[in-house]
């Protein structure tokens, strides 16, 4: 396992949609590896693909590592199926922006479908951090980050203080 830089917005890779993944080979696994290890060197609780340059739909997480044990999951070609039409607004970070925090409108709760290293589909509800993490590393598989889902004026606030 590697610890990998992380690329920074406005990298073009970050705004590109990334490819299935389909069969789960060693290089995926591998991949998996390094992407745990970047994201907990970081620090941070969720690290997609596209963050370190990799166009494929893979992320990773691990929300309660800082508070507790380490739990990290891997999300192989994920789909979210369901998503609440509850919603909370919360503030979001990201490792490819560093030092802006946004504030972004997100599901409390989804349902979730994805790969899992051991090749299996698995599938699983999450809710409050879980599910805004999920959300915010499904979006980076898009080529979304937080700053697309803000307002015209609000994204335009957040890239002043950002390039600041
Ligand atoms: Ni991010």
């Amino acid at each position: 396992m590697a610890v990998l830089p992380i690329l920074r917005w406005p990298d073009a890779r970050l705004s590109t949609r990334c490819a299935e993944v389909g069969v789960v080979t060693p290089a995926v696994v591998a991949l998996a590896g390094d992407l745990l290890e970047t994201m907990y060197a970081a620090p941070g609780r969720g690290l997609a693909a596209p963050q370190v340059g990799v166009l494929q739909r893979v992320f990773v997480m691990d929300t309660g590592w800082k508070d507790g044990p380490r739990a990290p999951r891997v999300f192989i070609d994920p789909d979210i199926f369901w998503m609440s039409e509850d919603r909370a607004v919360g503030p979001e970070g990201c490792l490819s922006l560093p030092g802006l925090t946004t504030e972004i409108s997100r599901a409390r709760a989804v349902h979730l479908r994805w790969t899992g290293l051991d090749g299996a589909l698995h599938e699983d509800r999450l809710v409050g951090f879980d599910a805004i993490c999920a959300q915010h590393e499904f979006d980076h598989l898009d080529g979304i980050v937080t700053l697309h889902r803000l307002s015209a004026e609000a994204r335009a606030r957040a890239e002043a203080e950002y390039r600041a």
